[in-house]
């Protein structure tokens, strides 16, 4: 597997800058270790979890208008690639791709997740690739002259701040031989639904939410009480995004990494923002970083979009 290491180091130290600033962060790519991958595949089978099952469909149902961005010979480079399993949909659809490399950050549910594509999809190369899609991924050299589809499902966009997604496509574009983006973005909605979606009956986003202070516990040597903390999810109108947050249910002091962390009662650490895009909003954030729309999928409630992106002209 190629990989760009990821270091304990880097997670405390993104941590610990993090939670020594007010208000108190941490960055969501922390949220997926190996136990936070599965819980996200938890996730999205809830009943209130509408992203998951409405961008399917719209694979499913309207899989025609992507044939010609996943033609023989190309290379399908999915970035956030979890469980691949919408990725299955597009490997049905496409005849003799020539490579399909994942990537993410969660390094063991990478690998677990290519030993099941390998066996169902013999035919195709699987080249999966640790890295972090806000900074440069090193793709396989062998690949440079191949043509590349990228494919960035989930709405995993709406969790980068906008100047660092329009950072991010502007990267891709510039891969070698790169000729098209299929997008997955959550469109804006009622409140109670999106609300819903990020604070399920059965707990598991809170479950998904909380694994963050687990993982600190494990990795960095923290010692968070994980009763003492709850899980809300708000909806900030403003900058049209799903805002999750832990909650300290009390005054109290944690160690992180050596250092003391002192939370006063209500204080929260913001981990996650899920923005929600009109195409407009989306289409400003895709100029900006070189592309142009050339395909917008919905469903008919509107509630989710896929975009197929080709690199703007000069
Ligand atoms: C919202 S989930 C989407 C998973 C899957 N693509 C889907 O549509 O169901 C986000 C995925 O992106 C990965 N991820 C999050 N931040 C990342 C980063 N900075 N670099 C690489 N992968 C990242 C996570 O490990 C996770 O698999």
């Amino acid at each position: 597997m190629d990989s760009a290491v990821i270091h304990d180091t880097d997670f405390a130290a993104s941590a610990l800058e993090g939670l020594q600033s007010s208000p108190k962060w941490l960055d969501s790519k922390w949220l997926y270790d190996a136990q936070g991958s599965a819980i996200f595949e938890q996730i999205t089978q809830l009943p209130e979890y509408y992203p998951t099952r409405t961008e399917t469909r719209i694979l499913k149902e309207q899989i025609s208008a992507l044939t010609d961005v996943l033609e023989p010979g190309t290379v399908l480079v999915e970035l956030g690639s979890g469980a691949s399993v919408k990725t299955r949909i597009l490997l049905d659809a496409a005849d003799k791709l020539k490579a399909y490399v994942p990537v993410d950050i969660s390094a063991d549910f990478l690998e677990e997740t290519a030993e099941g594509l390998r066996d169902a999809y013999p035919e195709t190369p699987i080249r999966p690739v640790v890295g972090d899609f806000t900074q440069d991924i090193t793709l396989p050299a062998a690949l440079d002259a191949e043509p590349k589809t990228a494919f960035f499902p989930g709405s995993t966009i709406g969790n980068l701040p906008h100047d660092t997604a329009a950072a991010m496509l502007d990267r891709l574009r510039h891969w070698p031989s790169i000729e098209a983006l299929i997008l997955g973005l959550d469109l804006v909605k009622d409140t109670t639904t999106l609300v819903a979606a990020y604070d399920d009956a059965a707990g598991v986003t809170a479950d998904f939410n909380l694994n963050l202070l687990r993982r600190m516990n494990r990795e960095i040597g923290a010692d968070f009480d994980l009763s003492a903390f709850r899980h809300e999810a708000r909806w900030n109108a403003e900058l049209s995004r799903i805002e999750m947050h832990l909650v300290s249910q009390r005054s109290q002091t944690v160690t992180v990494a050596g250092q003391p962390i002192r939370f006063a009662e209500g204080e929260s650490i913001h981990t996650e923002n899920s923005r929600k895009y009109t195409r407009e909003a989306f289409a400003a954030i895709a100029d900006r970083g070189g592309w142009e729309i050339a395909d917008f999928l919905t469903d008919t409630g509107q509630l989710f979009a896929v975009a197929v992106l080709r690199p703007k002209r000069a």
